[in-house]
């Protein structure tokens, strides 16, 4: 993988879910009502949130992201027998204002200080992600919130990634598109994306379709990989 910089290009689009925002913050806040059984929670319905997405995009059986969070998180207490109905309600008002890494606002101010347009492109609902955005405090810096829902089907579908040209009025190959999933980051590149992957948490490279041009540890090493 070249780590060279990336040229040519007018906007940045970042995925939400585990690249902007982490997911494990939900579970996070609620620890003491989970005990032991926190971690293994909180993974298990992040696995199944995201089976669910490409499972249900193969059976042509969309229900939007907001229903497939709450199925999967159904699904891990039952494995993780767990029973708690108050605790899933707060769970899921968690996913409305999760927690944005770090350097997220920093790097989108000093990109859109730059001129680059920035964007995100999720699996989220609308509502989902005008939520976490405002609870970040980082919609100023976000020209646009393009969701699944547009197009009724999930990543990674190219017709997903090709809302991103068709909002911006860019070609692909002026878009730099950030994800820490892997899968979404090959998914992007296999569309025609500059993808740069946010390798957070360490993880070995996917073996699929799609050129990923660069590997960066956060959102941090952004701004210089793509400076003008
Ligand atoms: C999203 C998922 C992939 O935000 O995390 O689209």
């Amino acid at each position: 993988m070249t780590k060279k910089k990336i040229e040519g290009i007018e906007a940045c689009v970042f995925d939400a879910y585990g690249t902007l925002f982490d997911v494990h913050s939900a579970v996070g806040r609620h620890t003491d009502r989970l005990g032991d059984k926190a971690s293994a929670v909180s993974d298990t319905w992040r696995t199944k949130q995201l089976q669910y997405t490409w499972l249900r995009s193969l059976m042509g059986r969309h229900e939007d992201f907001w229903q497939v969070t709450g199925q999967a998180l159904d699904h891990a207490f039952e494995m993780h027998g767990v029973s708690d109905d108050a605790l899933k309600k707060d769970l899921m008002a968690a996913y409305l204002s999760l927690d944005c890494y770090p350097e997220v606002p920093e790097v989108l101010a000093s990109l859109k200080a730059a001129g680059f347009t920035c964007a995100i492109l999720s699996n989220g609902t609308p509502h989902m992600l005008e939520a976490a955005v405002e609870s970040a405090r980082i919609e100023a810096h976000l020209d646009r919130l393009l969701s699944v829902e547009a197009v009724g089907i999930y990543k990674p579908d190219p017709r997903v990634y090709q809302m991103g040209p068709d909002a911006l009025g860019l070609s692909a190959d002026r878009v730099v598109f950030m994800s820490s999933n892997a899968w979404d980051a090959s998914g992007a590149a296999a569309f025609g994306f500059h993808v740069a992957w946010v390798n957070r948490f360490g993880q070995a490279p996917e073996r699929l379709p799609g050129s990923i041009d660069s590997e960066i540890p956060t959102l941090a090493d952004l701004p210089a990989l793509i400076g003008r």
